[in-house]
């Protein structure tokens, strides 16, 4: 039987890694395939470049194009990033018939549904395992494993370079640009970091996983977005004195009202697994009304993890070719005329718990204050901890547990306590998440 031959566009630290792990497996991944599969062709930006990985054979071209419209090519692996000479070569490749594998989520999250459509009429697949959660198998399993249950919400760690951000921050106080720095480095950032800091990568990886979760198309531009540059180590501790740890979570969940699609800085009780999920290091916890929860971990970000992936599609395209494409696992898990158009809730009607840290002066009937705009707005107190105050300037730090109420209800307490006279500073909040 003949090779199938693939052509990478784009040779970075995924493109790299793909190469790598080909080479190193490919006794075993042949075994598994039923195919023999061969990288024939690569394009790069440029031709005088040190590689991460060995191009003997490989013909390379600085034209993607050439690619893509290079009939001898089977299937086409996508790994340049963005949403546009990415967008233009996926199309293009699926216009000429041929089967895509992306690690690009944001292609995915702001394009999938125009790409899964056109793939659908052209009857190629378009995979991306690789696009959410770097090397856990997470699409596989949330859209296969899972597809007995009615999946109830998800949450996760789904970026790698803000993870290890706050976990160096929390264990050796380390300042936030250093090691923003070394994640550059060390590959796992974004080509523009402020996508993992702020969450923007996350909310892609979020649409993602939800569309498959619950049936809808993807709506990125739904998704609220909250980044980690305002954690403050003070926050960090008091967090931790009352027993939680702040990670920054996707988090989707299916209730009466619509989907919640939301990225922030989360509060988690330390005793979950996830909560301790640290470094560079990815996990999605999924709640099926079946099987009950289920965690997925591993490494979410980096050349071989993330080339697992790509290659995992790679070779379940290798065995779907020859099918009827009207029998092949749909691209967001429920057959694509089944989607339903359930809203996607904003921010203002999410119902959480909260922690405020709130800066005062040191006076007598402050907190009265400050509980009965809490009371006001239908808001309890779950816990208070009230620290000494600070010694230059006698501003007291109180921090502050609600139990759950709408966002836009905190919004208008928020709003009613910075306007006393008594509160020094924003109030920061962070909300919180039992994930129980
Ligand atoms: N920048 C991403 C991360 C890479 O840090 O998780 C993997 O998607």
């Amino acid at each position: 039987m003949q090779s199938v031959k693939i052509g990478v566009l784009g040779l970075g630290t995924v493109g790299s890694g793909t190469v790598n792990v080909l080479r190193r497996n490919i006794k075993e991944i042949t075994r598994r395939a039923g195919r023999e599969i061969e990288i024939t062709r690569a394009a790069d930006r440029t031709m005088d470049k040190e590689r991460g990985c060995d191009t003997t054979g490989i013909d390379l071209t600085t034209d993607a194009f050439e690619i893509v419209n290079d009939p001898n090519i089977h299937v086409v692996v996508e790994l340049i990033g963005g949403t546009g000479i990415a967008r233009d070569l996926v199309l293009k490749a699926i216009e000429n018939g041929k089967h895509v594998v992306t690690a690009n989520k944001a292609l995915i999250a702001l394009h999938g549904n125009e790409l899964f459509k056109k793939a659908q009429e052209n009857g190629v697949t378009v995979a991306f395992e690789a696009g959410v959660a770097g090397g856990i198998p997470i699409i596989k399993a949330m859209r296969e494993g899972l597809s007995a249950n009615r999946i109830e919400w998800l949450a996760g760690i789904i970026n790698g370079t803000g993870n290890f951000i706050l976990t160096e921050m929390r264990d050796k106080g380390r300042d936030f640009p250093e090691v923003l720095a070394e994640a550059q480095a060390l590959g796992y950032a974004e080509a523009d970091p402020t996508f993992d800091v702020e969450g923007i990568d996350a909310a892609h990886k979020l649409t993602i996983m939800a569309s498959i979760a619950f049936g809808i198309p993807l709506q990125f531009d739904k998704a609220y977005t909250e980044g980690i540059s305002q954690v403050s180590q003070e926050d960090v501790q008091y967090a931790a004195e009352l027993g939680y740890i702040i990670k920054h979570l996707g988090i989707s969940k299916k209730t009466e009202q619509g989907v919640e699609l939301r990225v922030h800085p989360t509060l988690i009780p330390h005793r979950r697994l996830i909560a301790n999920v640290d470094g560079v290091m990815n996990a999605v916890l999924v709640k099926g009304d079946a099987v009950g929860p289920t965690l997925y971990y591993g490494a979410g970000a980096g050349s071989d993890a993330t080339a697992s992936a790509v290659v995992a599609d790679i070779v379940d395209v290798v065995r779907v070719l020859t099918t009827d494409p009207e029998n092949r696992v749909p691209h967001l898990a429920f057959q694509a005329d089944a989607l339903v158009d359930t809203p996607i809730l904003p921010i203002t009607e999410v119902v959480t718990s909260y922690y405020l840290r709130i800066h005062t002066d040191d006076e007598p009937g402050v907190l009265a204050d400050i509980t009965r705009i809490l009371a006001e707005q239908g808001i309890s107190i779950e816990a208070i901890l009230q620290k000494e105050p600070e010694d230059h300037n006698g501003i007291v730090p109180v921090i502050m547990l609600t139990q759950a109420v709408a966002e836009k209800n905190m919004d208008m307490a928020i709003t009613h306590i910075e306007a006393l006279k008594t509160v020094k500073d924003s109030v920061m909040r962070i909300r919180m998440e039992s994930l129980g």
